[in-house]
């Protein structure tokens, strides 16, 4: 089953301001300081996959750090925004692609980044099923996910009020994952974690970083 063709209009629609709308939202701090850490979990021999890429606001972090960076979203609005974004870049190739099923062939890659694409599709197992399919057997997994967690109420109702702001009533599927439903749900797929901690001092995102199971059928 793929991403369905409401999901893609959803997000086609939000594409063009997605990248300040979701820094409002989110605030700069814990973006700085994802920053940071994404930048320690790749190396300069990577080839490396994201799902979701979105405008290309993460893809642009890592760019200069890895050989090659395949950067895809469902939809085909958010690529046009990331190709502008990322034009500086020889080294990146933007692709439309469903995280569900992917083109890319069995155990191609050394490493798949995935940011804030985990709470918003109906079936995160599913996309991180598909993950582990692409990723070659000593592959890493490397997950961002901005999450309510861990943050003060009143911080999360401020949070709320500015998604509501700018994204207005959010789609069902969309939730929050502690650590713990994070590293269950990657465990049920496949990997096994590697690191995992929550980041950020208001707005809170976890990041994870899992190795493939090969025993993992
Ligand atoms: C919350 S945005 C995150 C974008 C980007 N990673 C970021 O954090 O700025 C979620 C992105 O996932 C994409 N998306 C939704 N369903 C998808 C699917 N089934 N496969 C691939 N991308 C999908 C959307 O088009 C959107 O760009």
């Amino acid at each position: 089953m793929s991403g369905s063709e409401a999901e893609h209009e959803y997000w086609g629609k939000l594409a063009r301001t997605f990248h300040y709308d979701a820094l409002y939202v989110v605030g700069s701090d814990v973006y700085q300081e994802v920053e940071g850490w994404l930048q320690k979990q790749f190396r300069d021999t990577d080839t490396v996959l994201e799902l979701g890429c979105g405008t290309g606001f993460f893809s642009e972090m890592i760019a200069d750090r890895v050989k090659h960076l395949t950067a895809t979203d469902l939809a085909p609005e958010m690529i046009e925004q990331a190709k502008n974004n990322l034009s500086q870049f020889s080294n990146v190739e933007l692709k439309i692609e469903d995280g569900y099923a992917t083109s890319f062939e069995d155990d191609g890659f050394d490493a798949l980044l995935l940011v804030n694409l985990l709470h918003i599709v109906e079936r995160p197992i599913a996309v991180l099923k598909e993950s582990h399919r692409v990723l070659s057997s000593d592959g890493r997994i490397v997950i961002v996910d901005v999450t309510g967690h861990g943050m003060s109420l009143l911080k999360k109702m401020k949070l709320v009020i500015r998604y509501l702001r700018k994204f207005g009533k959010p789609p069902s599927n969309n939730r929050s994952f502690s650590q713990d439903e994070l590293a269950a749900m990657i465990n049920e797929a496949g990997f096994t974690v590697e690191e995992i901690e929550l980041i950020g001092n208001d707005t809170k995102a976890v990041c994870l970083t899992g190795k493939k199971d090969v025993s993992y059928t």
